[in-house]
């Protein structure tokens, strides 16, 4: 398994471009199966968790062409031949599950893995399933899949008014594109509103669907007979959570980056709490630039995990990274996963002060990190350890690094550009 080798502390300088977003083009790639026509994207992220979904739908029977010059990648949902997703995809990639609500919608048909738990928690599916039998899907749990059906009836699904019990990320995103073939208008409440929920419901309005408030908690989709994609290639917004991961690099290591292709506007959260911790940040909104700048030292903050607008599950591991040379003490609450502080017990082999009591984690502060043979365990957490060893003393070795690259597209070679001796170190995978 490969692994990084960081030389810390880092003094990071010069510009970064941060790639398209890896949780909004999942569920946009999963929607291209609604499509009776082919869909051309471009500027997809180059992402492990990418890969894997071109492997499932084209296990569906899609093809998938790709003119890397152009960035241009095109895909062709119309030759589908199996309603099936397999266990051996769907485990490595709960994402995967989100073939649902478009295979049901327009098949009436699907049979889909369950996702199982991953390391960072059981991640179920009741709600998803739930909506869905509201629509009118017949629900059989057998063998460790889904099956849904719409065996009686029409053979549509029905629209509806469905609430959500948790605004579920993944529970909307099946949902809305389910109802975009459904019979009737249905309304979405509690949706989640990520911004990734509105760049999924502009991609559906791209196929002709009739998507109104996606990215608010209450989604109207009107169904209609058949989707069709057409126009220019469609470019998915940039990815947040690597852009939150790029900025805690330049203030973890007090160091002036230049950071492209970053929407602050979804970043309010977690811009907020770094210039409280005493951050300096050079904004431009409309030309979607970020410039981290010299600081005086950081202090500790207080911040829990929710939905959007919330602080984000998702830069949870790398804002404790970040908490851990504060000049004073942090606490952070994880409200979304049942476990997601698998970074603590790395951290605190680099020198870090973290005591877990629950679901809060409380940092000492005033570490002085010095580097460590570390191991990666989910995305996330990995990018935490990367974040430590920028700011250790000396050479830290960062292991099962297949983890990272499920989600941040050539970390390696965007920190070299950013001054970083970094190096990639090929391992038996
Ligand atoms: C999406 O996962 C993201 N993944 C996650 O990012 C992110 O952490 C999460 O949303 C929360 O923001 C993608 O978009 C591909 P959820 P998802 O359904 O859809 C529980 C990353 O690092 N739940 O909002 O799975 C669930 O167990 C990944 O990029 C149910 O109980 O998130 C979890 O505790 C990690 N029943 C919580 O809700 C359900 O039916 C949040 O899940 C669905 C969810």
């Amino acid at each position: 398994m490969d692994k990084l080798i960081i030389s810390g502390p880092a003094k990071l300088r010069g510009e970064v471009t941060i790639s398209a977003s890896k949780n909004a083009s999942l569920p946009i790639l999963t929607a291209t199966l609604l499509s009776t026509t082919p869909v051309t994207f471009k500027s997809l992220p180059k992402l492990r968790d990418v890969s894997t979904l071109f492997k499932l739908l084209k296990n569906l029977g899609a093809t998938i062409n790709s003119d890397d010059q152009n960035e241009l990648t095109t895909i062709n949902t119309t030759p589908i031949s199996s309603l099936e997703a397999t266990y051996d995809l769907v485990k490595t990639m709960r994402a995967s599950f989100l073939v649902m609500g478009p295979l049901l919608a327009r098949y009436g048909k699907a049979k889909v893995s369950l996702p199982g738990g991953c390391a960072i928690g059981a991640r179920a599916i009741d709600i998803h399933l739930e909506a869905l039998a509201k629509m009118g899907a017949k629900i059989n749990l057998q063998g460790g899949y889904v099956e849904a059906t719409l065996e009686h009836g029409p053979k549509r699904l029905q629209g509806n008014e469905i609430y959500l019990s948790f605004p579920s990320v993944g529970a909307t995103e099946n949902l809305m594109m389910a109802a975009t073939l459904a019979h009737g208008t249905t309304v979405i409440k509690n949706a989640a509103q990520e911004p990734e929920i509105a760049d999924l419901g502009e991609f559906l309005n791209r196929m002709g669907a009739k998507v109104q408030g996606a990215g608010s908690a209450e989604v109207i989709i009107e169904g209609q007979e058949s989707l069709l994609f057409s126009g220019s290639p469609y470019v998915v917004i940039p990815d947040r959570i690597e852009s939150a991961t790029y900025l805690i690099a330049g203030v973890m290591t007090n160091s002036e980056i230049t950071i492209h292709n970053i929407n602050a506007k979804h970043l309010d959260a977690v811009i907020a709490t770094l210039k409280d911790m005493g951050a300096k940040l050079e904004i431009d909104y409309d030309k979607k630039i970020i410039k981290t700048l010299l600081h005086q030292g950081l202090h500790g903050t207080h911040v829990a995990t929710a939905p959007y607008p919330g602080f984000p599950t998702d830069v949870q591991a790398q804002l404790m990274a970040l908490t851990t040379i504060a000049q004073t003490p942090s606490v952070i609450t994880e409200h979304i996963f049942e476990n997601r502080f698998m970074h603590v017990p790395e951290l605190n082999r680099m020198g870090a002060n973290i005591v877990l009591k629950g679901n809060s984690a409380f940092i000492d502060g005033q570490s002085t990190l010095k580097s460590a043979p570390v191991m990666c365990t989910d995305l996330r957490a990995s990018a935490a350890l990367v974040l430590a060893a920028l700011a250790a003393e000396g050479q830290s070795e960062v292991c099962r690094i297949y983890h990272l690259d499920r989600g941040y597209e050539k970390i390696d070679q965007k920190l070299q550009t950013l001054n970083v001796d970094i190096t990639r170190v090929p391992g038996d995978n």
